[in-house]
């Protein structure tokens, strides 16, 4: 089973930004712990880590992911906001994905309210920290199998 992880932009920041939201770790210490965790789910879990700030490279990594990957799973980051594109992407190849936010978006900004991308996913995860992305995985794996 080969899952696709995707973080949009300033995630590469983690560790550096805003500690008081989102911690200390960084985006390598979010991916090592969720290496090891698909390991002790599933052996044949295959993880592929993405990061990018720029909406277009996430959106030809979706394209892309067809008949490649089986899962997605994506912090959309500020485009869950704003992004019809990624939004569109992912209702293109049609493949099982789920939202992980770090934050409780619907505890901040009432413009983090709103989420483009949870209408075209099969869940969403938010307000557990790094611990949301091994539950992401959790669902998306027992969805797939
Ligand atoms: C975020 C929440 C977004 O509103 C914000 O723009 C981010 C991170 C989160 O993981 O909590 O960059 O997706």
């Amino acid at each position: 089973m080969k899952i696709l992880v995707i973080n949009g932009p300033n995630l590469n920041m983690l560790g550096i930004r805003e500690p008081q939201i989102y911690g200390s770790y960084t985006l390598e210490d979010i991916e090592n712990e969720l290496f090891e965790y698909a390991k002790s789910l599933d052996g044949s879990i295959e993880l592929e880590f993405f990061q990018s700030n720029f909406e277009g490279e996430i959106v030809d990594k979706i394209q892309n992911a067809l008949n490649k990957f089986d899962g997605i799973i994506i912090n959309p980051a500020a485009y869950t906001h704003t992004s019809v594109a990624i939004a569109d992407a992912i209702a293109s190849v049609n493949i099982k994905t789920v939202e992980v936010h770090l934050s409780n978006i619907f505890l901040r900004e009432e413009f983090r309210h709103n989420s483009f991308i949870a209408p075209k996913c099969i869940g969403q995860v938010a307000g557990f920290s790094k611990d949301g992305y091994k539950m992401a995985l959790f669902g998306l794996y027992g969805a797939l199998k």
